[in-house]
């Protein structure tokens, strides 16, 4: 067998970008612990066996932001494909503009409000830095 017969691993993480009245896109910090641990991410998770990613993002916007958020509201913008060394990430990005509830960092982690043309100032995992430019083409 060829390193080239080994298949990579496929991780399905979802990712929403929270936009305020203002135009600004939420960002939450990695906390330590967790690896890319200080880098900014668009807030979401992984996709658990049978969850459609609409189901995942009110699952996981409701776990780490205390928020609640309907599926009409989620709207796909793209798609980030970034093959880590060890596993294939597969990440669609959410647009959401409405949801109850007051973002709170419900696991530690700040999150940070940010005009979308300054996204790039805030270290981000690099499978999140192409979604930006999708960001500021749309905002
Ligand atoms: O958040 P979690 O650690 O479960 O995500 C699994 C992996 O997906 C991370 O180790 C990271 O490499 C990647 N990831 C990413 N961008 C995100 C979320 C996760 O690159 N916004």
């Amino acid at each position: 067998m060829t390193t080239a017969d080994v298949k990579p691993k496929l991780v399905l993480v979802v990712a929403c970008a929270l936009v305020d009245v203002d135009g600004r896109v939420l960002i939450a910090q990695r906390p330590e612990g967790k690896t890319l641990a200080g880098l900014w991410e668009f807030p979401g998770g992984k996709m658990e066996p049978g969850e459609r990613p609409e189901e995942t993002l009110i699952r996981e916007l409701a776990e780490e932001l205390g928020i609640a958020v309907k599926e009409p509201c989620l709207a796909p913008l793209t798609f980030a494909s970034h093959a880590y060394e060890t596993f294939h990430l597969l990440m669609p990005l959410y647009v959401c503009r409405r949801w109850d509830g007051i973002v709170t960092g419900k696991e530690g982690q700040a999150t940070r409000w940010v005009r979308p043309e300054r996204l790039r100032d805030f270290p981000m995992p690099p499978a999140d830095e192409p979604l930006i430019a999708h960001l500021v083409d749309l905002l």
